[in-house]
């Protein structure tokens, strides 16, 4: 297997952009592609932005901050990933954009490399199944906010080989995350355990149990979780939180999974969360 230098980040949206902050941060060249330039410059601005937080607090100097945005370029071509040692899709969750993806990328990538996605709960196993080289395919899920997370879970295919495992372990330790292995169920294990837990907040809700103040405010002070789980559904996003919640309810069958009607008529109402400005909390005048 080639030295990984090049790091190609497809999407650069809230994970894409993080990912390639953090790689550019360790030292690595990043090729991040949207599919419009002014996605791509927006991913940048988010970055140069985060990166400041570190610049105004005293953890970095201006020059450390220009030579990580130095490393960082942008294309709107799949095709000039084919320079990339390994390629970390985190583009949005709909199935027929990620096939397009990767069937672009088998075609265009040197064999060997491996193709990475950081999907939150589509099928690993399936994805890797779109591609000639389903033994170099794996999961790398982030966590949001990508800087400040310290987790990558690692999720294995039914026929991911040992020897892209190890490597995708090898360099998730190089950025100084914590990789941690499972294997490819449905929502994994980060999702698996914590979307029933927002459900059954959104359901304590619907049922009347407690306000969203109290139902976050006891969560918060009384496990020790640095934010409620109404917060963090909204910081999530609605949508996403339902789209998970269906991958398990269809993956698994069982009607514990079952989606909260409240969450469905918020995502119907366009209520999303902090990205829209408005979900279990109003965020129109922050
Ligand atoms: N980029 C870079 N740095 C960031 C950042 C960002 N986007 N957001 C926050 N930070 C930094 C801050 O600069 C600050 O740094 P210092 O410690 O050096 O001062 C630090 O993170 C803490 O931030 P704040 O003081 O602003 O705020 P906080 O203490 O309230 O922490 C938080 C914010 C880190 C988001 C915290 O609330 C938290 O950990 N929340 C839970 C996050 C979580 O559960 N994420 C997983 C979501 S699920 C997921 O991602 C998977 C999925 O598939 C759905």
């Amino acid at each position: 297997m080639t030295e990984i230098k090049t790091i190609g980040v497809i999407g650069a949206g809230q994970m894409g952009n993080g990912i390639a902050h953090v790689f550019a941060q360790a030292g690595y060249a990043v090729l991040m592609q949207d599919i419009s330039e002014a996605f791509a410059a927006k991913g940048v601005a988010t970055i140069d932005k985060n990166l400041q937080r570190g610049v105004d607090k005293g953890n970095m100097t201006a020059e450390e901050k220009a030579a990580v945005l130095g490393r960082i370029r942008t294309t709107t071509k799949l095709e000039d990933l084919a320079a990339c040692d390994i390629v970390i899709e985190a583009a949005t969750e709909k199935w027929e954009v990620k096939k397009q993806i990767f069937e672009t990328l088998d075609k265009v990538c040197r064999p060997g490399v491996i193709l990475a996605s950081n999907t939150s709960s589509i099928s690993i196993t399936k994805l890797a199944a779109i591609t000639k080289r389903p033994e170099a395919f794996i999961g790398m899920h982030f966590m949001n906010p990508v800087p400040v997370m310290q987790l990558i879970e690692v999720i294995r295919g039914l026929a991911t080989g040992d020897a892209t495992f190890e490597a995708v372990m090898d360099l998730s330790k190089k950025l100084g995350k914590t990789p941690i292995p499972c294997n490819d169920f449905p929502g994994f294990v980060s999702n698996r355990v914590l979307l029933p837990m927002i459900n059954e907040a959104i359901y304590a809700l619907y049922e009347g149990v407690a306000s969203v103040e109290s139902i976050d405010g006891i969560m918060k002070l009384g496990m020790n979780h640095p934010m409620g789980p109404l917060t963090l559904a909204d910081f999530i996003g609605l949508d996403t939180c339902l789209f998970i919640l269906n991958v398990l309810h269809e993956g698994l069958g069982d009607p514990k999974y079952r989606p909260c009607p409240l969450l469905i008529k918020y995502v119907d109402a366009g209520w999303l969360g902090k990205k829209s400005g408005r979900g279990f909390y109003d965020y129109s005048k922050a």
